[in-house]
């Protein structure tokens, strides 16, 4: 079968995809965070037809294949439904990731590659700092030996004692797990990620009452078909009021669980960035 990549026959899918198939929920760059220690921007496998063994790179070095597996050692309970499983695991794959953000460290990639004309025209270096979703010191090394000056951190300081926030942000981020984090739509039409607060799962529903008052503090904003006012969620958050808040926060969110202390999460960076492979 031909593949349109030179003469070699086979299949080819994605390891994220075969992971979606098998259950996994997340977006890709969740996925490649699980795993852990696993550099690049993805992983492939692919099926060699010929001599019946899979195969696995990491994205950009399709030059290096690894041999994974003899498929006959499976023939019999898995290889009957394996190639058509690995055509849906490649869908189901693309529809999870539709109109999701890109893996941070592609966008890096692009970044980098874009400022380097600027960085050779003006014969200086300018810094880029990866942002939103940087989990650890070993992910800010992993971004840091791809060319990045640093990372951007926010999530985990909120919940710290020096963190302005009042308790009650502090609170529900603390109690929030994976599953109460969401995507919105801000009234002004820009995506955010946020806690499922009550105001948002009012908003969802469609019983959040209607604007009353408005104070057009944003020329974007249309208190008429606004679904709420992002000022006064924002206050609510602030002061930590639950019900009418809106909580923005991290992807990672899910795994700040505990009160800290600025010096204990930086020394916690610092640590995992000296130590990290
Ligand atoms: C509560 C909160 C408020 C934020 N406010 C702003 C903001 O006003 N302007 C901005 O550029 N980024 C803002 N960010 C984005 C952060 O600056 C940062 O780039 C990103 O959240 C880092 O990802 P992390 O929270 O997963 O560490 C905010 C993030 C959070 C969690």
């Amino acid at each position: 079968m031909s593949n349109g990549r030179g003469d070699w026959h086979g299949y080819y899918f994605t390891a994220y995809g075969i992971a979606v198939k098998h259950g996994f929920t997340g977006t890709e760059e969740a996925w490649l965070e699980s795993l852990r220690g696993e550099r690049g921007p993805g992983a492939w496998l692919r099926y060699d037809l010929d001599r019946e063994v899979l195969e696995w790179t990491f994205e950009g070095q399709e030059d290096d294949w690894q041999e994974l597996l003899d498929i006959n050692d499976l023939r019999g309970y898995v290889i009957s439904a394996t190639l058509d499983q690995a055509q849906q695991a490649r869908d189901q794959a693309r529809e999870a990731q539709a109109g999701r953000p890109r893996l941070l460290s592609a966008l890096l990639a692009e970044v980098l590659e874009s400022l380097a004309p600027f960085r050779e025209k003006y014969g200086r270096d300018i810094p880029v700092f990866v942002a939103g979703g940087v989990k650890s010191g070993a992910e800010l090394r992993r971004y840091m030996d791809q060319g990045a000056a640093g990372a951007q951190f926010a999530t985990r300081f909120i919940a710290t004692e020096e963190c302005d926030a009042s308790s009650g942000y502090k609170r529900a981020l603390l109690d929030a797990e994976a599953e109460d984090i969401t995507i919105v739509q801000s009234p002004v039409g820009m995506p955010g990620r946020a806690l499922k607060s009550p105001l948002i799962r009012r908003v969802e529903a469609g019983t959040q009452p209607k604007i009353t008052r408005c104070d057009r503090c944003l020329a974007a904003c249309d208190c008429k078909t606004a679904p709420y006012c992002i000022s006064k969620a924002l206050i609510a958050a602030v002061e930590g009021d639950w019900e009418n808040g809106l909580f923005f926060c991290g992807a990672n969110a899910g795994e700040v669980n505990t009160l800290s202390t600025v010096k204990e999460q930086l020394d916690q960076i610092l640590n995992e960035w000296r130590t990290a492979p």
